[in-house]
């Protein structure tokens, strides 16, 4: 029963008693704030500047120290480990710093913790292809408990950078390229990294990263500069980091790009105005691999010294892996260059980050806590329930999928990717064992069991020709490199294995190690001869699902066209093969929705469904004169098992004050026989600006359940401040006004319309 229907004494006393808690939180929080001031400062007024600037320095295990690591513990020249990751080594390090220095300040260690960290989850895009924030929040609590296991305390995660570009290999570590989405996402990463309380001992700082607009790089070419209008960096690429700053993320990453013609990693106008000054961010920024000394590389810093200043100047706390800060900060100081106020500052959020943390009171990595959670079965199945809600069906013609096991004799199960420990996983699975994975034809065969007749052919071996970042320690094995002759022959072997098998899954895409980081491509069509098979093996007549293990969108038009049934599974985990299995024999419905529009043509990138409209308007898909420009799937896209429709919009109001919120109303049906999920999802339009305004935005959505036969109403608030648009002409955010369009649908491309009108 609600407080209302109990009376207005009880809702008064309701109201009264959340006020006390309101309150009494506040004077916690503020009371916890001034001690954790006092101790700060404390410390500091006992630190040398010497000592000060050690903190402000990050190693890499795997970069050249300077001294041995242990060394720059005593000697207080460290305040961080990037990568150290066994938690035996964690607290050896750790007891020299706590019990071997003068001051005793705690390391904090640090992990690009990005889809999981020992129990992989799928890849990021792919977790912005459930469309499911809850779902994103406890995958990557999960990771952080993980994590906070083995003595990381700290993830470089989660990437907000929105990519409209799928040239650019790091969109797979991303929620894709829509702003809602985006925000929605990094909002729910940064909850589920932190949880509610820091210093609780399954709560790692998250990192917010790349700051800003890292997902813009000229061509998609990684590491190439950047150049956006205010217009696109307020509306597009900065309100995902303002929603992850809001939820409260303790630390942001500068990246590595030249932004607007100034090295993001030297930019005082991102990192203090916008981020510090307009947002209020108090936590702590680090710089990204070796962007400090790297100001020089830009044409920007004359030298090391000048990099040190420019960037401690701009707002960076700490150093990742290079010591530009270490080597020259303490002469900047003398030099005037620096002042010591700008050094205490980035120390203070240094020190505040540990301290909440709890790293004064524990620093050390749990006994035990390794053995209990990695890859426990608890994270293990949520792993595979993430994976089998991520997937997306692209295709289903005649209703080819799920397999039915009982009608089967013999599959083929086709493609060296379907084998592949390393492309189960997906890039950044940096801590993630070959061991514990799950691939995709080890998933069919466990399904199955004996019943069936699995018969395996790799088909066509991938190789990406140029080594990859993360070579030699973390790379994928080596392809066995094929002489012609063997590749002809693998490619025979893999139709003939089709010819005898009463359905094939082909698994086909691009090898981890193809995107990530340095990971651009100039063709976004499937690599190596993987098309060609999927041609021959479509002429020998048998049923064919083609299964895409990708972190990118591909340009498939043959296959969209031919191949009856195409599941996305993107890189889906250490549990990706069971995931696969149950999603392609029916004990998993696909529910994911693109969080990317894939093109036809890589000449169409970059292709986002949210631009502005000029001339001819309703042209737009015929721009090209040698080629659609129509999506090949637009954003937002994805089938299911399950047929449910969306009809009969409704909105709560025709007219919404700024400040206000509405609801639209809609009716879904699940017309078939199979319970099933579907992305209600809302778009607007405001016909008139004071600045030019997209075709169409997304403004809310909800995964739901509907089951068999049944139908449902969903209601979808509409929030006045979620209409706020930033004004090129005025220059400031503005209340959205006048009349506005809004769709809603099962993608971009909804049909189902009405009209409402913001009024002050
Ligand atoms: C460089 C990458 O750009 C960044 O995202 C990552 O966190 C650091 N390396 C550390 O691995």
């Amino acid at each position: 029963m609600t407080a209302a229907r109990r009376g207005p004494r009880y809702l008064l006393l309701t109201v009264l008693l959340s006020l006390v808690t309101l309150v009494s939180r506040a004077q916690n929080d503020s009371s916890s704030e001034a001690a954790m001031h006092r101790f700060v400062s404390g410390l500091m007024s006992k630190m040398t500047l010497e000592e000060k600037i050690g903190q402000m320095s990050q190693i890499a295990q795997h970069a050249p120290p300077l001294i041995p690591h242990e060394e720059s513990v005593r000697q207080e020249q460290v305040g961080s480990f990037l990568f150290v990751r066994d938690p035996q080594e964690i607290n050896r390090l750790q007891h020299i710093a706590v019990d071997e220095t003068r001051l005793h300040i705690p390391l904090i260690f640090g992990f690009d913790v990005v889809h999981g960290y020992r129990t992989i989850f799928p890849i990021p895009l792919a977790l912005a292809a459930s469309w499911d924030p809850t779902l994103e929040e406890s995958a990557q609590h999960m990771a952080a408990r993980e994590a906070a296991a083995v003595g990381i305390r700290w993830t470089f995660a989660p990437m907000v950078d929105i990519a409209r570009d799928a040239r650019w290999g790091r969109i797979m570590e991303g929620a894709g390229e829509d702003p809602y989405l985006g925000q929605r996402m990094a909002e729910a990463q940064v909850r589920g990294f932190q949880g509610t309380d820091l210093s609780s001992p399954d709560s790692i700082l998250a990192c917010v990263k790349h700051f800003a607009a890292y997902g813009a790089v000229a061509g998609g070419r990684d590491y190439d500069e950047v150049d956006v209008s205010d217009n696109l960096l307020q509306n597009v690429y900065l309100p995902p980091f303002h929603a992850a700053e809001k939820a409260g993320a303790a630390t942001f990453m500068a990246a590595y790009m030249n932004f607007n013609g100034i090295p993001a990693s030297g930019d005082r106008y991102l990192l203090d105005d916008i981020l510090r000054k307009d947002w209020g961010f108090r936590g702590l920024v680090v710089s990204d691999w070796e962007t400090i000394p790297n100001l020089r590389t830009h044409g920007f810093a004359a030298d090391d010294a000048d990099a040190a200043a420019r960037a401690v100047n701009a707002g960076v706390d700490m150093e990742m892996t290079s010591h530009v800060y270490l080597q020259n900060l303490a002469a900047d100081v003398k030099a005037g260059k620096v002042s010591e106020r700008t050094i205490d500052d980035s120390v203070r959020r240094i020190l505040e980050a540990k301290y909440k943390l709890g790293l004064f009171k524990d620093p050390y990595a749990p006994q035990g806590a390794a053995e209990r959670e990695l890859v426990s079965p608890a994270q293990r199945q949520a792993a595979r329930d993430a994976a089998e809600r991520t997937a997306v069906l692209l295709r289903n013609e005649g209703d080819l999928l799920p397999l039915r096991q009982s009608s089967l004799h013999s599959i083929a199960v086709v493609g060296a990717l379907a084998d592949s420990k390393a492309d189960t996983m997906g890039s950044w699975s940096l801590a993630g064992h070959y061991d514990d994975t799950v691939t995709i034809l080890e998933g069919i065969r466990a399904k199955l069991g004996s019943s069936v007749d699995v018969r395996f052919a790799r088909g066509v071996e991938l190789d990406r020709g140029s080594e990859s970042i993360f070579d030699p320690q973390f790379a994928s094995p080596k392809p066995t490199l094929l002489t012609q002759q063997q590749k002809d022959a693998a490619f025979a072997e893999a139709l003939d294995t089709i010819q005898q098998c009463d359905v094939a899954v082909l698994v086909m895409g691009e090898l981890q190690s193809m995107n990530g980081e340095r990971a651009s491509r100039q063709s976004l069509d499937l690599p190596g001869d993987q098309e060609k098979l999927l041609e021959a093996a479509i002429a020998t007549g048998k049923p064919l699902v083609l299964v895409l293990l990708t972190g990118r969108p591909l340009t498939i038009n043959w296959a969209a066209a031919h191949v009856p049934a195409i599941l996305n599974a993107w890189y889906p985990g250490t549990e990706g093969g069971h995931a696969v299995a149950d999603l392609l024999f029916g004990d998993a419905n696909p529910g994911g929705k693109l969080p990317i529009t894939w093109p036809r043509s890589v000449g169409q990138e970059p292709l986002y469904y949210n631009p502005t409209l000029s001339q001819i308007p309703n042209d737009r898909d015929t721009m090209y004169w040698d080629g659609s420009n129509a999506p090949l799937y637009p954003f937002g896209y994805g089938l299911s098992y399950s047929k449910i429709s969306i009809g009969g919009l409704k909105l709560s109001a025709e007219k919404l004050q700024p400040g206000g919120t509405l609801s639209a109303t809609v009716t879904l049906q699940n017309s078939s026989q199979r319970d099933g999920d579907q992305v209600v999802q809302l778009y607007v339009h405001q016909r008139a600006g004071s600045a030019a305004r997209p075709v169409r935005e997304l403004k809310g959505f909800e995964r739901v359940t509907v089951e068999a036969g049944q139908t449902r109403t969903v209601t979808i608030p509409l929030h006045a401040d979620d209409l706020r648009y930033w004004s090129a002409t005025t220059r400031r955010w503005e209340e959205g006004s006048g009349t506005f369009d809004v769709w809603v649908g099962d993608s971009s491309a909804a049909v189902d319309h009405t009209t409402f009108v913001e009024q002050p």
